[in-house]
């Protein structure tokens, strides 16, 4: 029994006890099938204590619902949380699952072999309230379903596994979205509220009934080697939305979507504009993406918090839209400003740049519609365009410019043949379209329009580090039997 266990970590009484248990309930019930496999992975954050799911009735055949397994390991490993912490290891198996909370220093590790199932009965969401920086869901005025994966107040918890697969089984919810069958707003895969020290990565996240990865008012966050898989024709699945969040770091992580597969926010008119909290300090590296009907990074819509501090890397972009687009509108309010994007390579896209201050889209006709949107100091530089349709389409709002806008040593190369859909609009469309808006450019292909004029600059991108980024995970090491 003792061998099953070689956790490096001190203190390992507990853990290997209760593995060595866990294994020998899998032997009884598998015919003498238990293996020990020794688990490495890389986190903020070690734990003393360990379970594996089976030990709390979790049965892993696709069919059996295992909310309250998941519900009874999370409180029983929550009373270690300031004993060194706790580890729920999720076996090989497809393991149904219902909406479940975690807890604080604790980290969800999903096996390589495992797939956590959405379950699609409305039933097994809790309702819960509108964030209050929102409003009102985005779905619908009501409440909203609680993610599958749920945590809020929470400090230092980790989702990671060795590729392990979380799949929303969202077919059931877009439909229902796109018939207009939702009194509340659809679940979201993973999201964390109110919490500092979080870590997603190592996953492979499928199927959202609608946004993947949703850290809202979190602080401290990595979000890293994460794939995000969903079809590309289906309502708001975006990969990763970090809302009113200080200090995220987004890394080597491949989202194909049917929407943005990131979306930077931070509430919504004049819920966001009270509630007043920034998304800010955002790094993001080494990211790829598919997305042929929405951007690669959005800012926005909902930016009533203010977005500032943004920094984007070895950016990766095939068959999308848009690369960065700005989104606003009168009523938003606060701030999009000090944007920095460099070394951003596209293939196939509809625009390069594109900015709008008339996105529309208010949560009801309580908006204050003078709270004008300040968009200022955005910076692009050192890109790459292939088959592109519009470089920049970049329009401010009447009497509120976007400003400070720069935009240095880009290279697009135009399609060579423009889709028929757009040869059958009566205006012919322009590689540049800019309107209230006013910056500068720096050997641009093709010439930017005439309020981006050429001066000599390169674009400014932060020299400094952000403390989110020199954090150093630590390898921890866990022997299961399984
Ligand atoms: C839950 O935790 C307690 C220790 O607090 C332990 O004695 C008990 O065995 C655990 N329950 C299960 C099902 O593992
Ligand atoms: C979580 O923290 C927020 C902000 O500090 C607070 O308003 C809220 O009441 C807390 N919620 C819970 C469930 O503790
Ligand atoms: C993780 O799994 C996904 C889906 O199977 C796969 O596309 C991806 O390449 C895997 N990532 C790694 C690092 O193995
Ligand atoms: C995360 O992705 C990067 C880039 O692909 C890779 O070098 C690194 O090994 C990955 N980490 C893990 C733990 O798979
Ligand atoms: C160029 O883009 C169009 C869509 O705008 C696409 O149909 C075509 O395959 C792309 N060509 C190449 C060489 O990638
Ligand atoms: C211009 O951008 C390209 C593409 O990112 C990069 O390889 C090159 O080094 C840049 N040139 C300068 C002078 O910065
Ligand atoms: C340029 O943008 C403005 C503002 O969005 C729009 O009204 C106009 O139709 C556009 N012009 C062309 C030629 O696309």
């Amino acid at each position: 029994m003792w061998s099953y266990v070689k956790s490096h970590v001190v203190g390992e009484f507990l853990a290997c006890f209760v593995v060595g248990l866990l294994c020998l309930n899998v032997v009884e019930s598998r015919d003498f099938n238990c293996r020990e496999e020794q688990i490495q992975y890389s986190a903020i954050n070690c734990r003393k204590h360990t379970a594996l799911l089976t030990d709390f009735g979790g049965k892993g055949d696709g069919k059996t619902l295992n909310t309250a397994a998941f519900k009874a390991a999370i409180a029983n490993l929550s009373k270690v949380a300031s004993d060194g912490g706790a580890q729920l290891v999720v076996p090989p198996g497809r393991w149904l699952t219902g909406s479940f909370d975690l807890t604080s220093h604790f980290t969800l590790y999903i096996h390589k072999d495992a797939v956590l199932l959405g379950s699609q009965a409305e039933s097994d969401y809790p309702l819960i309230d509108p964030l209050p920086s929102y409003g009102r869901g985005r779905d619908a005025p009501g409440k909203r379903f609680a993610s599958l994966i749920f945590g809020t107040n929470l400090t230092d918890v980790v989702i990671t596994g060795g590729n392990g697969t979380i799949d929303g089984q969202g077919a059931i919810w877009w439909k229902k979205f796109k018939e207009h069958k939702l009194k509340n707003t659809r679940p979201y895969l993973i999201e964390l509220l109110f919490s500092n020290q979080v870590q997603i990565s190592y996953l492979t996240l499928t199927n959202s009934p609608s946004w993947h990865v949703h850290p809202t008012y979190c602080s401290d966050v990595i979000i890293e080697n994460l794939t995000i898989l969903a079809p590309i024709d289906v309502p708001n699945t975006d990969g990763i939305n970090p809302d009113s969040c200080s200090n995220t770091r987004i890394r080597d992580s491949y989202v194909v979507s049917g929407d943005d597969c990131i979306a930077v926010k931070s509430g919504w008119d004049q819920y966001g504009i009270k509630f007043g909290m920034p998304t800010q300090h955002l790094s993001i590296k080494r990211f790829t993406c598919i997305s042929p009907d929405s951007a690669v990074i959005a800012l926005g819509s909902e930016m009533s918090g203010g977005i500032q501090d943004v920094r984007a890397e070895e950016i990766y972009a095939i068959n999308s839209q848009s690369g960065v687009r700005i989104k606003t509108a009168q009523g938003r309010g606060a701030y999009v400003k000090d944007i920095f994007v460099r070394n951003m390579y596209m293939n196939t896209m509809k625009y390069v740049f594109w900015m709008t201050g008339a996105y529309g889209s208010h949560p009801d006709p309580g908006y204050d519609p003078k709270a004008l949107p300040e968009i200022t100091n955005i910076n692009y530089r050192d890109m790459v365009g292939k088959n592109v349709t519009i470089v920049g389409d970049l329009s401010g709002i009447q009497g509120d410019p976007f400003t400070g806008i720069c935009i240095s040593n880009v290279t697009v190369e135009l399609a060579s043949k423009q889709p028929s859909v757009f040869l059958s609009e009566k205006k012919k469309k322009l590689p540049w379209n800019c309107t209230d808006i006013a910056g500068v450019s720096s050997r641009v292909t093709p010439t930017p329009c005439d309020l981006l004029p050429e001066k000599q600059v390169d674009c400014a991108f932060p020299a400094d580090v952000l403390p989110i980024d020199l954090v150093q995970l630590k390898t921890c090491s866990v022997g299961v039997g399984i």
